[in-house]
Parts: C-alpha cells; structure tokens; sequence
C-alpha cells in the first residue's frame, strides 16, 4: 500500500554544521530540505559572543547551495562563563541570539568549555528568564560512577530539575531526549519541550552493540533501551506539543569514527526525514507527522509557519542512494537511514495542490 503525505515543510531545531569543508559539504542536506535550522555552536572555538554567532551565520549561508529555498539558521549561544551578558541581551533583543546551549564540561563533543555544574551559571540564566529565551540543554551526567545508560535520568534528577524548581520561570528545551525519564519531565513541566531525533527513535541499543559495535550508531547521549526508544515513539506520535524534530545531525570523518574510541555523532541529515517517516508509518501515526515535524517546533520557538509544504511518498526507490560523501579535504561521511531512504521518495509539493 503506498502512503502519501504533505507535510509544511520542516525544520531541524538541533544541527551540527561544523566549519570549513565539512560545512560546505554537508549545509545542503538541511538548506535544501528544512526552513529553521538550530545551528548547534560546539565549534572550536565555541560560539560564546553575538559576533562570532554573526559571523557564523553568515559563513553558513554563503556556504549554502544556491537552491536552498527559504533556508534560515538559528543561532544559539554556548554557555560558559565566557559569555558577557550585556553582548547576549542584545544579540536577543536584535534577534539574532534565538537561544543558548548547555553542555556538560566533557560530556561529548567540543563540550570541554561546557560547565562543571548547572548551578554554575545562574547569572546567565537570569538573562534567559528575563527575556523569555530557551535554554537548550545536553542532559547528561558526566558523573563516571554512574552508568552510562542511566547518565540522563541522573542529570535530569540532580542537575536540571532542582534547577527547573528554583527558576520556574526559565524555559528549557532538552535535546534530544532518550530516556522515558526524559519524556516524563517533559510532561510533566508545562513550558519545557524537547527535541527528538530520528535515530533515538528507530534504533535502540542492541542495534548499537549486539550484532558487532556499531560506530555510526555511537552517539551522545547513547541510544538506550527499546522500552526506551517506544516512549520516545509514543511521545512524537501523540501530537503533544511539546515535542519537536531536531536531528542533531553530527558528521564525524571515518577516521575518527572507525578507530580504537568512536566520535559520538550520526550524520542523518540526508534521510533523517525519511527514517521518522519510516518510524511515524510503522506506528500506524503518519497523520502526526507534520505536528512533529512542522508545527510544534514552529509554535515552541515563536516563529511563523511556513507556507510551502513537501510531499512524502511511500514506495520503493529503485535508484542506488549514496550511503557516504566525501568533503573537499577527503574526508568521508556516512550516511544514517539508507534503508528508510529506499521507502521513501520526497518531492517539492506543487503550491496550487
Ligand atoms: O552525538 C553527539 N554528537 N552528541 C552531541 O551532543 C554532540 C555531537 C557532535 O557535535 O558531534
Ligand atoms: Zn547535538
């Protein structure tokens, strides 16, 4: 049976560009293919200052393919005690600082200027709360006594939500969420949302570990328990708007995937749309896939919506599809989702219907 469905055309509110060749490579999977782009500022050096956002901003969308349509990244500030705060309320109130992104200090990649602690940065979230910005966060313990699947839940208990109970007035977005205890605070806690990306809900980790370790699977926070991954499904597909796509996108080369310690990071911005798809179809919810990947998001960061949609059509490709690429410095990429990719074909959708 083919399944049909147009959708507004989405957005990613959680994606790694990086910089240089890597950025030229990989910018036109997301600009030809979603609107708003949340650009993730783990670069080295971390985006800390409303310039450095700025100057970023404009390197992505010179590097842009020329058909991108109505590509729009936005910037998000890394918090570290770097950021002056006077230089953050006004890349917020000139619109180009749309949110600011904790990491844990070594909790994956380029996160070393992250905080020890969240209580570390109150200040910061003072101008947050004030000025009714996101705060995205990278919720994960780096406490190495705790195990590695359980490292959400215990940030989420011991840093985020006795952060949440002092400054209920901060809105927090947590990324791309991977745990049941994950969609629990979220629902629990009106005005917080998340992020969900496409590998957190199709895989879980016996695809990561039983079957040979799977480098391109490695990510952070890891994919966790298949009781996990369906509360993740449930909490995508029930059309709560608090949930919204956010890939996190994070192309690593081969060379520093296939060695003796994998980079954490899936590179799906090819066919991450295709794998939710695939996910949303299986689960006999297709009809809620543009709440989750066109709308919510939309509603959450207060941006308009758009007005040209795309069109998912579910039948077999029978074109081979790239399954890597290769940067101008000769890095290669893999490419998450293939098998999704193959049931799946998305076209512009014609304006006139
Ligand atoms: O797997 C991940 N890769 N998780 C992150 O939080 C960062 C990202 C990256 O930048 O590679
Ligand atoms: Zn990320």
């Amino acid at each position: 049976m083919t399944s049909t469905i147009t959708i507004p055309r989405p957005d990613d509110w959680h994606v790694h560009l990086r910089d240089d060749a890597m950025l030229d490579a990989v910018v036109g999977y997301t600009a030809r293919r979603f609107r708003f782009a949340m650009v993730m500022p783990n670069l080295i050096p971390p985006l800390t200052s409303v310039a450095a956002a700025v100057a970023y901003r404009d390197k992505i969308l010179a590097s842009a393919p020329a058909d991108s349509g109505d590509f729009r990244p936005v910037m998000a500030l890394y918090a570290s005690p770097e950021v002056d705060l006077d230089d953050l309320r006004t890349g917020i109130a000139d619109g180009v600082v749309a949110a600011v992104k904790y990491y844990p200090a070594g909790a994956t990649t380029n996160s070393e200027a992250g905080a020890a602690s969240m209580r570390d940065l109150m200040p910061l979230y003072e101008v947050l709360a004030d000025t009714g910005t996101r705060l995205l966060v990278h919720a994960e313990s780096t406490d190495p006594t705790v195990d590695i699947f359980d490292r959400e839940a215990h940030f989420l208990e011991n840093q985020l939500a006795p952060l949440m109970d002092e400054m209920p007035e901060l809105l927090v977005t947590v990324e791309h969420v991977s745990t049941a205890a994950g969609v629990e605070l979220v629902r629990d806690r009106p005005g917080t949302a998340a992020t969900i990306t496409p590998h957190h809900l199709a895989r879980e980790r016996s695809d990561l570990l039983a079957d040979g370790m799977r480098p391109d699977l490695y990510c952070k926070p890891v994919i966790n328990s298949e009781a996990d991954r369906v509360r993740l499904v449930e909490a995508a597909t029930s059309g709560d708007p608090a949930f919204c796509l956010g890939t996190d996108s994070a192309p690593h080369p081969t060379t520093a995937k296939y060695g003796p310690k994998a980079k954490a990071g899936v590179f799906n911005a090819a066919y991450g749309l295709e794998v939710v798809a695939e996910t949303f179809h299986s689960h006999g919810s297709l009809d809620a896939l543009p709440a989750f990947a066109s709308h919510n998001g939309c509603a959450i960061y207060g941006v308009d919506a758009p007005s040209d949609h795309i069109t998912l059509v579910r039948e077999p490709v029978d074109s081979e599809l790239a399954t890597q690429f290769t940067t101008s410095a000769g890095d290669e990429v893999v490419l998450f989702g293939v098998e999704e990719a193959m049931q799946w074909t998305v076209r512009e959708a014609d304006p006139k219907g």
